[in-house]
This record gives structure tokens, sequence and C-alpha cells, in this order.
């Protein structure tokens, strides 16, 4: 494994995981189809939590799936070198997870019915998250410190470029009908109210039954435990469990356990000097709880 970057249209990527070629390919040669459905999100967001709902999602509640294939097989990262042929022989309807910045997103997704399910989380939980993630998966350099962490972030060097540009170039979908985005904090405070959502979106009916065994099987504890899921089956020199999980705390707000009080008010100042041009309010704006 190696911690080699490089920059593919303003956005940083790894040589371990990604190649230009690959992107080029998401880019300009992928075949969306009308039925396919992206799971969207800036690292460390949530991700694996919403591949596991929009999968259950898709198997009526039934878990038999998703506790028998892994992750990365039943929803491969499509602009990952591992994951692109996975991605195109996924049986349809297929769930396609991606951390792709909006500008490299595959052309074809814009002639096709396709839908896009994007998860945000505050992020400042997404620094912490990735503080921790970083001392066990391979590819990313541990950073010094959290205050190392934190620069990183402003500093747009991190894998898939800058946060801001992500949620930013994703927002540009925002109000079109086959564009669904959700926060991590609103799967937390009510996730059976945020199943019921993505299933209108996606326009599939489930009963009361199955709307409760998908909140059953994509809970924190459920998931933590399901080794197609947890990434425990990774290998090692890949990610060290020795050092972590990525079942890590599965909370909102562990960022006030992190941040000091300068940290925090510098963080929220230039989080509005970046954010001021866009005029959507997220969750973890709206209530001091987050
Ligand atoms: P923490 O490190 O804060 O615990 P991603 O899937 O994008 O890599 O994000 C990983 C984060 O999502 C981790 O956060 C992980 O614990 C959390 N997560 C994964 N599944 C979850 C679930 N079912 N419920 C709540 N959080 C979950």
């Amino acid at each position: 494994m190696s911690f080699d970057n490089f920059t593919y249209k303003g956005a940083t990527f790894c040589v371990s995981v990604h190649s230009e070629e690959i992107l080029k390919k998401v880019e300009d040669e992928f075949q969306v189809l009308d039925d396919d459905i992206f799971n969207i999100t800036y690292p460390k967001s949530g991700t694996h939590w919403m591949s596991e709902i929009l999968n259950l999602i898709k198997q009526n509640g039934d878990p038999t799936f998703v506790n028998s294939i892994p992750m990365w097989s039943r929803s491969p990262w499509y602009e990952t070198i591992a994951g692109y042929d996975e991605a195109e022989k996924l049986t349809s309807p297929r769930i396609i997870s991606s951390h792709i910045p909006y500008h490299i997103f595959s052309k074809s997704f814009f002639k096709s019915k396709a839908k896009v399910v994007y998860t945000m989380r505050n992020p400042k939980d997404v620094i912490v998250s990735m503080f921790y993630f970083s001392k066990i998966l391979k590819i990313f350099k541990e950073p010094e410190s959290f205050e190392a962490q934190l620069e990183n972030f402003f500093k747009s060097n991190g894998m898939y470029g800058s946060w801001f540009d992500h949620v930013k170039g994703w927002m540009q979908m925002a109000g079109k009908d086959n564009f669904f985005y959700i926060t991590y904090e609103e799967l937390q405070q009510d996730l059976r109210g945020s199943v019921v959502r993505i299933c209108k979106f996606l326009g599939k009916e489930l009963n009361d039954e199955e709307i409760n065994s998908v909140v059953k099987y994509s809970s924190f504890k459920v998931m933590k435990e399901n080794k197609m899921s947890n990434l425990t089956q990774i290998p090692d020199d890949v990610l060290d469990k020795s050092k972590g999980t990525l079942m890590r705390k599965g909370v909102s707000g562990d960022w006030k356990n992190h941040f000091t009080v300068a940290q925090s008010e510098k963080f929220d100042k230039d989080y509005q000097e970046n954010m001021k041009d866009l005029n959507i309010k997220f969750f973890w704006q709206e209530t001091k709880k987050q």
C-alpha cells in the first residue's frame, strides 16, 4: 500500500486504489442504467450505513443478502480500480457506492433516469471519524495530531478533495426529481422516518414489518456484528484492525470530545466563509444539539 496521491481534475486520489484511467472511464464510458441507484458521500459521512439501508430496502427488509455478500461486492465504489468492473457486473437494479465529486460524475447519468442518494454529515464529525480511520486504513497517512487532521481538512488535500467543494458540487442537484439528500444526523435522529422517506424517493413500497426489518438490520449494533458490513474481512495489510474499526462510535457530536473551544470557533468562522454562497441550511446548523 502506498500513500502516494495524484490530482485528477482538482481532486486528490490515491495510487493504491485509484487510477487516472479508471477515473476517465467513470466519467466518459460508464453506462448508467435508468434503474441505477448511486449512494454518494464524502468519505466518513455514513457511506456504509446508507449502503446497508439501500440494499435492505432493495431486498424488502430481508437481511439474507447483506448477511452473505461483502459490502464492497454488493455495492462497490465504482471509481476505484477494484470496484469499477464489479459495478459494471452488478445485477439490476444496481446500487453503486461512490465518493466521486460531482464534476467528475458519469456523463451518461445526466441522460438517464438513475437516482442519487447523497448523504452528508456534520463536517466536524467527519474530521473526527477520518482522524481515527486514518490510523487503520493503510492508504491514509496517519496524521501527527488532531490539529494536523484539522489543518488537512482546510488545505483540501485529503482524499477526494475539499469537503466544501464536494457538498457544494452535489448540492447543484438539489431540487431535481432524481436527487435526494439527507444527513447522517437525520438518520441518527429518526432512522425509521428516514427509511420511509428514502423508500418514497425510490418508489419502493414496503409494509411496516419490512421497514422495521430495514431499521433493525441497518442499526449500528447489528452492522457492527455483521462481518459482511463491518470490514473485518479486509486483510490487515489494507486495514489494521488491531488499531481500530470502521464501526467506531456511530454517534453525532463526538467532535465535542476532540475540538477545543478555539478550534471550534475558528472552524465555524471558516465554515461560514466557505459555505456563504450556498442557500441551504443543514441539520447540524439548525439544531444546537449537534
Ligand atoms: P464514527 O467513526 O464516527 O464512528 P463511512 O461509512 O462513510 O466510512 O463512515 C463511517 C462512519 O459511519 C463511522 O463513524 C461509523 O461508525 C458510522 N456508521 C457506520 N454504520 C453506522 C450505523 N449503522 N449507525 C450509525 N453510524 C454508523
